[in-house]
């Protein structure tokens, strides 16, 4: 198994840029999500790194060595393909061998590659049956099986589950990530839904237009957003944005909201002109004392908690409070904001200023 390096990854297609500079390391081991909206580079990430597709400029690195003239073949990784990629004339046995058998493995060895991989997979009862018989669960098994049997370095998905439905999507999440678990195995996967890799993911990559906007681990990127399309992309209902003109010094401990002074992470870089307070929907709170209010909108009850829309002087915010506070439509409601959890931005850029609270998990590309 293996360290996978990006770095400084250029690629272009004629004259379009679909992915910027780009650097980020994939520790050995990982569950590595490379996350972002279609069309964002996510598969051509993937498929440099696989050697299916060659960079601009730029160096990848896998178990530290360089293999930018190596092809895919030789790079010593496994595609797992979406699910129904088997081929369906050969038993479960015969798909599972067959990346063994065309490298002219011996017959006995892979009998016993064959038989492990089964009981990782937990499909030995069913080695001998067609593929078109089984169900879609132990398809995607003995996809990861074929995928598995040759004991790569790593493991590369694109979108594996897109096909499926909600429910069936959520259970084979959580089998893939509980069969990493038990192999151990460097695996980078690629989602444009940002729930599966909060799930699943032990770090993520944030891409929007070519560009890593953020990488690190899920409650890192969800609590300290990099850049305001982090904060909207991550988190449902997304990040709340109070936009203002004003000003945070270097130590600054207070924004003022047109006079409203709201206690933030203490600054360490200072910015003037066009700023956003982000402010997660469970980090505000209703006060009756708090002199920044808010007219409610809309109440959106979702059992335990509910959400909130209330029209502030800084726009539409949303509110996540649990039920049993009351809140009716038109009431006019204080508002306070949880200090320790705010993030402020530049607005012109998009990126979050330094703070004591973010700064050593603002890891941009
Ligand atoms: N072979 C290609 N030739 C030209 N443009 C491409 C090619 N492959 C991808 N692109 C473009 O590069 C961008 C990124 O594509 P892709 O990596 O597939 O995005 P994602 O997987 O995040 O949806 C898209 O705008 C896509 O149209
Ligand atoms: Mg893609």
């Amino acid at each position: 198994m293996a360290q996978i390096r990006i770095h400084n990854v250029r690629k272009d297609f004629g004259a379009f840029n679909a992915v910027k500079s780009s650097t980020f390391t994939v520790e050995d081991g990982e569950f590595f999500m490379l996350l972002g909206p279609s069309g964002c580079g996510k598969t051509t990430t993937l498929r440099m790194m696989a050697g299916l597709e060659l960079p601009t400029s730029g160096e990848i690195y896998i178990g530290g060595e360089e293999v930018g003239m190596k092809r895919a073949s030789e790079r010593d990784i496994a595609f797992v393909f979406q699910m129904f990629a088997l081929y369906p004339h050969m038993n479960v046995r015969r798909n599972i061998s067959y990346p063994l058998v065309s490298q002219g493995m011996r017959k006995a060895e892979v009998a016993k590659r064959v038989a492990e991989v089964a009981k990782i997979l937990r499909i030995e009862n069913i080695l001998d049956k067609p593929i078109g018989g089984l169900s879609g669960g132990d398809r995607q098994r003995v996809a990861v099986g074929r995928a598995i049997v040759r004991n790569p370095k790593a493991f590369f998905m694109d979108e594996p589950l897109g096909a499926l439905d909600a429910e069936f999507r959520e259970h084979m999440a959580q089998e893939l990530r509980a069969l990493h678990d038990r192999m151990g195995a460097t695996t980078v996967y690629v989602t444009h839904d940002q729930l599966e890799a909060m799930q699943m993911g032990d770090k993520i990559v944030v891409m929007n237009h070519g560009v890593v906007e953020q990488f690190g681990k899920p409650q890192e990127i969800y609590d300290w957003p990099a850049t305001k399309f982090v904060a909207k992309f991550i988190g449902s209902p997304p990040m709340n944005f109070l936009e203002f003109d004003g000003s945070v010094g270097t130590g600054g401990t207070h924004v003022s909201l047109a006079g409203h002074m709201v206690r933030v992470p203490m600054s360490r870089e200072e910015h003037a002109g066009k700023l956003a307070l982000g402010v997660r929907p469970e980090h505000i709170r209703f006060n009756d004392d708090s002199a920044y209010r808010g007219r409610v909108i809309a109440v959106e009850y979702l059992g335990t908690t509910q959400i909130v829309t209330i029209d502030t002087q800084h726009g539409e915010i949303k509110v996540r409070t649990p039920s049993h506070q009351v809140a009716h439509v038109e009431e006019l409601i204080g508002l306070d904001f949880d200090s320790r959890s705010l993030t402020v931005f530049n607005s012109a850029t998009g990126a979050a200023l330094v703070s004591e609270a973010n700064e050593g998990v603002l890891r941009r590309g």
